[in-house]
């Protein structure tokens, strides 16, 4: 388990007034027993593996992009958050606990000196009105910090979350803006493997016997994959993904393009249980504590479990994941399509489930 969030364990097993609990992808391999501590424990978890893994543990869980409309009460006691990779997301995350707490509440802080633990807990104070404890647990700091009473904190003392919670433009694709914000993976940008696999679409389809009348985005992000292949005419269209932020982002995209796509969270697509003629995906490289390989065979196992026998699943991958190797436990057939010094993709077909 992450040092980190062990370092943070007692103050959630030990939560004898309401607690809340901000949960990324750092909490994906959590294990403990929330026992008697449960009743005033609440977690808010931007991924929906983690949510689902919460609630198994018997915490009460909140999928949510940490938004004001999920984190409405004010009245906790504690709020403990082990802070996250990026950010704005950090910064959103201190501002917001601030606002949950009730005056004298405490925020604790957990992390490691490289990834600015020290830095955040200052600014946190800065915030809160009132003095940091910062204590060492081996490689990891547990800041804590309480909220002083009536508080008012000007306005440069807020943390700069670049706007978190708003979704902007950031790209055109075909007379249409895209949308994203901060919290979706490579949120910023189009992404070249995902824009390789776009450009090798159409030869792909090209060996299909018909065109296909369902598609399914794994890991849809802010909804490049589904956006750039509206032209193919299928009629039904899903999109999935494990992240609160990508999935607001691509509803927002798919409706503003005049779309018709069902936008479903899951864990790779667990809770589908129809099967599709094409499946774009674009598997995330890495991720949290887990290594790239796993990640990769849950998609490509998901991929065989929701492609239909005739159809084609297409994935783009960095070039050194051996995906043929990988892939041939899942698909009777794989193609490579193209290869550039960064990306590889491939037609994947026959599933073998
Ligand atoms: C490399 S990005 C590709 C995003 C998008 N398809 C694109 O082309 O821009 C991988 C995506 O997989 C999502 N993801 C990661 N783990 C997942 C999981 N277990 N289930 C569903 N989606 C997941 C990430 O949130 C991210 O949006």
């Amino acid at each position: 388990m992450d040092p980190s969030l062990s370092a943070l364990l007692p103050y959630l097993t030990c939560a004898t007034r309401p607690t809340a609990w901000f949960a990324d992808e750092n909490a994906l391999a959590v294990s403990f027993n929330a026992g008697d501590a449960g009743a005033n424990l609440t977690a808010f978890s931007n991924r929906y593996d983690v949510d689902q893994r919460l609630r198994r543990l018997g915490v009460r869980s909140h999928f949510c992009d940490f938004d004001a409309a999920a984190l409405q009460r004010a009245d906790y006691t504690s709020v403990v958050y082990r802070i996250s990779k990026e950010k704005p997301l950090a910064h959103h995350l201190i501002n917001r606990a601030y606002r949950c707490l009730d005056a004298g509440g405490r925020l604790v802080l957990g992390g490691e000196k490289s990834e600015g633990i020290k830095s955040y807990t200052q600014k946190a104070a800065a915030l809160f009105g009132s003095p940091a404890a910062l204590r060492k647990h081996g490689k990891v700091y547990i800041g804590e910090i309480a909220k002083a009473a009536g508080a008012n904190p000007d306005q440069a003392a807020w943390l700069d979350d670049q706007h978190y919670g708003d979704l902007r433009p950031i790209a055109r694709l075909d007379g249409h803006t895209l949308y994203s914000k901060p919290g979706v993976f490579g949120w910023n940008k189009v992404d070249a493997g995902s824009a390789l696999l776009i450009d090798n679409l159409q030869a792909a389809l090209e060996t299909l016997p018909r065109p296909p009348a369902s598609l399914l985005d794994l890991g849809c992000g802010y909804g490049y994959l589904t956006l750039a292949s509206a032209a193919i005419g299928a009629g039904r269209r899903v999109a999935t993904d494990n992240n609160a932020a990508a999935l607001a982002a691509a509803g927002h995209n798919f409706r503003s393009a005049g779309l018709a796509v069902e936008v479903t969270a899951g864990d790779c697509g667990d809770r589908l249980t129809e099967r599709f003629d094409l499946i774009l995906c674009n598997p995330p490289f890495h991720q949290g504590f887990t290594v790239a390989g796993d990640l990769t065979d849950k998609f490509l196992q998901a991929a065989g479990r929701l492609l239909n026998p005739t159809g084609l699943a297409l994935f783009v991958v960095n070039r050194f994941v051996p995906l043929p190797r990988r892939a041939a436990v899942f698909f009777r057939r794989l193609t490579p399509l193209a290869d550039n010094r960064s990306f590889s993709v491939f037609a994947l077909a026959q599933p073998r489930t």
